[in-house]
């Protein structure tokens, strides 16, 4: 596609309707000159391609593949795994000539309620953006399109469309942006989704810091930028900001505003070409990337689903080794879900499955089991004739398997959900079970963390997350030790809802939510706090034990613009293969501005067979080690040591090891008679040249200034670090310290401390 020449012959009209859907789908088509309209669909973990348009909310789709969503695919920290996930999906739209998949989402899991946590990832941006950026590329490998989305801030369901999320810069760059930045810089996805809520009280569909300050100028981002649908508030400010597609239609109503707005010169013709140039790329995207004759072969996908979804689940609980389960002892299955699961969530992202295998389906290949009900699933009231039954096969059988979790009416995009409990007829039927039963094993299906009153009830507890439609098959695989479970967690569980960081600002007042926790958004918070989680991040037991060994890195002192490599022996010391997700954090041993205790930087999964080790190589670069520093508005690493973390999760670091680094990018600091002592000997030179100037008007002691008063020299030293420069004027009765004296050593620090600056 010639897209100068078509520019050039575009009229505004035809220009502005680009700008627009043709119904909810499709973009608009321009015949005379021969441009296409394309088509788009939910995802993202299947494809939702609406058959025929009606009112969107019940439009039917066609029958697909439901994988599991975000929520699982997260657990497995399996990069390649995701990719191959993206080129079944990509394989998928190519046979159904979809252009773009609307997915992935990056959001942040900042509260465990978010009613649509399922489709996120996690609550560290290190893991999403990665997740995110193994998806996009694998999808687009073949060809299509996605939406990295809810571009930003859209951290909860409740009055999402009006809400202004108010966060601080540091804790927008770090925690929330950063989930996008790593998508964006290394996947590239076709286009960017914006979100519904408004960012410190601008609309992101019409917020020009986000759509292109950030995005274009910084990331460097090429794509489009679509709206969510029905995002869109002031459609022009939204082309002036970097808004080029909205989505769906608005019957054409925008696309007038638009051709009056720049002919009443309120919008330049260059945004409008900056934006058209936009959609003309991605339909040359399209063009380009097209093949016939995909086939989608759904049972192929269906088996990927489960194979996907056994590299998930986390094992939680595992005492006695209740798992793997002996098929010759007596089993009894439990609950709704075992004949029927909840393996997705509901709104836009729901799938129209063609199929579906339940752990009850599956189990029948390797033995029979008993069943029963339990409860009824969308309603939390206890049947008692449910209940008994229930209890009575548990009585009779030697480990009962409870299939539990969360219904649909708890967790929905479009709601965010009101506590972390499972419903209390299920957790009535837990309690009771494990009265007459002690080999418990519990099942979950939940898109998010639960509260889990009964955890020492139970032997074994298995996530399976919203696990996707073949999610039955994999439970099976693993409750019976075909699979071996190397999921891990991708978020805390706490063990009550108050514990979480956002608690007492979610979901804010009217339509403000203030992210008043900062950078402090899960492990970063119970760590930094000392909370004792349920279960940690980053947390998930295996049927084998793995071995860590031997710390080593490339060098031990380095400038922040070069790389560091970390390697460690990874072994598996027990007696079946196995899969050991092995976690790299960094520790800023003394920061002058607050930091976590410690950062997920680097994450690889080994494949071991028992008794075999291999080596896991990790690098690490500036991101690594920096903050974003406001006064600079950039990242920035401080001087000093910094602490590496390997280890099984969060909370089970096995070897540490420490780098310094030096920044490269110094600050200038510009000190005053305000400067304390602590900033002055911040430095070595710093503290170098105050020695020289309390020698010179005589006043101190090795390594400091003098004492005050009766004190003793650490103590002096410590008040000296408090106290303002000025201040030693009436503080110090020695005669030669003056103002003027004061003045001129601040002058001196300044030129010598920033003298390598210029
Ligand atoms: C959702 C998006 C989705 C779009 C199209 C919106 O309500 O937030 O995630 O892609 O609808 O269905």
């Amino acid at each position: 596609m010639n897209i100068d020449k078509i520019l050039k012959e575009m009229t505004l009209e035809e220009k502005a309707s680009l700008f627009s859907g043709d119904g909810f789908w499709h973009t608009k088509a321009v015949e005379r000159l021969d441009i296409q309209g394309i088509m788009v669909s939910d995802g993202p973990h299947g494809l939702r391609k609406v058959i025929e348009e009606k009112d969107c909310v019940s439009d039917e789709s066609i029958k697909a593949v439901c994988f599991p969503t975000a929520s699982a695919l997260a657990c497995s920290f399996d990069r390649d795994l995701i990719e191959r996930l993206g080129k079944a999906l990509g394989d998928e739209c190519q046979s159904e000539d979809i252009a773009v998949i609307l997915g992935p989402g990056a959001n942040i899991k900042r509260s465990p309620l978010c009613g649509r946590n399922f489709e996120y990832f996690s609550e560290d941006p290190y893991l999403s953006s990665e997740i995110a950026t193994a998806y996009i590329k694998g999808v687009q490998s073949r060809g299509v399109g996605t939406s990295l989305k809810h571009f930003a801030l859209n951290n909860q369901e409740h009055r999402r469309m009006s809400i202004s999320a108010e966060v601080d810069e540091r804790t927008m760059r770090e925690i929330y942006l950063a989930s996008f930045e790593g998508a964006v810089k290394n996947a590239k996805p076709w286009t960017v989704m914006c979100s519904y809520n408004r960012v410190n009280g601008v609309h992101s569909s019409e917020n020009p810091k986000l759509l292109t300050d950030i995005l274009r100028d910084e990331w460097g981002y090429k794509g489009l930028v679509v709206s969510d649908w029905g995002a869109v508030d002031n459609r022009v400010n939204g082309i002036k900001a970097g808004l080029d597609l909205e989505m769906p239609s608005s019957m054409g109503k925008n696309d007038k505003y638009i051709v009056d707005a720049v002919k009443l010169g309120k919008l330049s013709i260059k945004d409008v070409d900056k934006c058209a140039r936009h959609v003309l790329e991605l339909l040359d995207k399209y063009e380009d990337g097209k093949k016939s004759n995909v086939i989608w072969d759904k049972e192929k996908h269906h088996k990927l689903a489960s194979k996907i979804e056994s590299e998930c689940m986390v094992l939680l609980k595992n005492d006695d080794n209740i798992l793997p389960l002996d098929k010759k002892r007596k089993i009894a299955f439990i609950g709704k879900f075992a004949e029927s699961p909840r393996y997705q969530g509901g709104g836009s992202s729901h799938i129209n499955s063609y199929k579906i295998t339940s752990a009850l389906d599956a189990v029948k290949d390797i033995c029979s089991v008993s069943y029963a009900e339990g409860y009824i699933t969308n309603e939390d009231k206890t049947d008692e004739k449910l209940l008994s039954e229930a209890i009575s096969i548990a009585e009779n059988s030697d480990i009962a398997v409870l299939f539990v979790g969360l219904p649909d009416i708890f967790e929905s995009e479009g709601y965010d959900r009101r506590h972390l409990r499972l419903p209390e007829c299920q957790l009535e039927l837990i309690n009771r079970v494990s009265e007459v039963n002690e080999n418990i094993v519990i099942v979950l299906h939940n898109g998010s963390a639960v509260e889990m009153p009964f955890v020492d009830d139970v032997k074994g507890i298995l996530e399976t997350y919203l696990g996707g439609q073949a999610v039955g098959q994999a439970v099976v695989d693993i409750l019976f030790g075909k699979k071996n479970p190397c999921g891990k967690l991708a978020e805390t569980f706490p063990r009550k809802l108050s514990d979480n960081p956002s608690y007492l600002n979610f979901p804010g007042e009217g339509d403000r939510v203030r992210y008043q926790e900062g950078i402090f958004v899960g492990y970063r918070y119970y760590d930094k706090k000392d909370i004792e989680p349920l279960f940690p991040f980053g947390y998930g037991l295996s049927y084998t034990t793995f071995e860590y060994n031997d710390i080593e890195v490339s060098k031990n002192e380095m400038n922040d613009d070069e790389e560091l490599t970390v390697t460690v022996t990874v072994k598996n010391t027990g007696k079946v293969k196995g899969k050991e997700i092995v976690q790299l954090y960094v520790n800023d041993e003394q920061s002058g501005v607050i930091r976590p205790i410690k950062e997920l930087k680097g994450f690889e999964k080994v494949t071991l067979n028992p008794g075999e080790e291999k080596r896991v190589a990790f690098v690490l670069d500036k991101r690594s080690f920096a903050y974003y520093n406001t006064e600079i508005s950039d990242w920035y690493v401080e001087y000093g040591k910094y602490n590496i973390l390997v280890g099984a999760s969060s909370r089970d670091i096995r070897l540490k090891t420490s780098v310094y680094v030096t920044p490269t990018n110094n600050i200038r600091v510009e000190y005053t008679l305000n400067s304390t002592g602590g900033d002055v000997m911040s430095t070595d030179i710093g503290k170098e040249l105050f020695k020289e100037f309390l020698k010179d008007v005589n006043v101190g002691f090795e390594g400091g200034p003098e004492p005050i008063g009766e004190m003793s020299e650490q103590m002096s030293l410590a008040m000296y670090n408090e106290l303002p420069l000025r201040a030693m004027v009436s503080f110090s009765n020695n005669e030669n310290i003056t103002r003027e004296k004061l003045s001129q050593f601040v002058k001196k620090l300044n030129i010598i401390l920033n003298s390598d600056l210029y």
